[in-house]
């Protein structure tokens, strides 16, 4: 994929401006009672997913003409790969949104050939909009974000989430419960979109997942970075959009968390 200036300050605006008007769509959708479906054993859907993604669609690709979008719903897979592509994730929290846990994101990215180089997070029930561009920064509400100071595992607040797959549980927990001995304390809230975004601001201290796909951390990945943070696999490899482990922090927190998490990568 070529890497043109598409005009990122402006589109970035847009972006912005579009995850507001989807957040409305999405408490609107969910208060005259959207309909929830299984995936998966515990794998959820629900019509405002749906609702929300339909909103950002055609919205996204009228920003960029010729782009394409990769999104979780209704199997949004771009068909054309050397082209500037969406990364859509309509609600990240799917299982908070139905249990009325009000920890909810919806998360857009613009990836190019080296990786994401838009994206916006938006913090459904908290009004909090985190952005960010490759190479210029990263802000909540428009404040630059610099990330965590922390340097010691031992004093760090980590988050971590859990697969929809339950038959492995021992391979899933095992790293956890190490990182959990090694860590001040651990948190599972469920949007991993959103405790990138957190780890950006500099409110969790680390986080890492085993089985994530690109919707979930194409855009929270690059506000990562672009606050001073490092994001990798289980390995040490540099993130790409396929799917995988992840583990993001500050430089020496990565380091510490690696040290616990390669040996484990399943
Ligand atoms: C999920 C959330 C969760 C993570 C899962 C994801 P969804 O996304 O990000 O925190 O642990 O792996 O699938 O299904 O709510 O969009
Ligand atoms: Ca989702
Ligand atoms: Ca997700």
């Amino acid at each position: 994929m070529a890497s043109a200036d598409f005009g990122h300050q402006t589109l970035l605006a847009d972006v912005a401006k579009l995850l507001g008007e989807a957040a409305q769509v999405l408490e609107q959708t969910w208060g005259q009672g959207a309909q929830v479906r299984h995936k998966g054993p515990a794998d959820l859907v629900t019509d405002t997913d749906l609702a929300v993604q339909r909103f950002l669609i055609p919205r996204l690709r009228a920003l960029l003409p010729g782009s394409v979008v990769l999104a979780e719903e209704e199997g949004q897979v771009p068909t054309a790969t050397d082209r500037p592509c969406w990364v859509v994730d309509p609600v990240d929290g799917t299982s908070n949104l139905v249990h009325g846990f009000r920890y909810v994101a919806i998360s857009v990215a613009l990836s190019d050939a080296q990786g994401p180089i838009l994206g916006g997070v938006h913090d459904v029930f908290a009004g909090r909009l985190y952005t960010a561009w490759r190479a210029h920064g990263a802000w909540v509400d428009g404040t630059p974000m610099h990330g965590s100071s922390v340097t010691s595992l031992s004093d760090a607040l980590v988050a971590c989430g859990t697969p929809y797959d339950k038959s492995t549980p021992a391979a899933v927990f095992a790293p956890i419960a190490q990182v959990w001995q090694a860590c001040h304390d651990l948190r599972v809230p469920g949007a991993a979109a959103l405790e990138l975004a957190q780890l950006a601001e500099g409110r969790l201290d680390a986080f890492f997942e085993a089985d994530l796909q690109p919707w979930d951390f194409a855009a929270g990945c690059l506000l990562v970075t672009e606050s001073g943070g490092q994001v990798t696999d289980w390995a040490g490899r540099g993130r790409t959009l396929q799917r995988g482990t992840i583990v993001a922090a500050n430089r020496r927190l990565h380091r510490q968390l690696l040290d616990i998490l390669t040996p484990t990568e399943p």
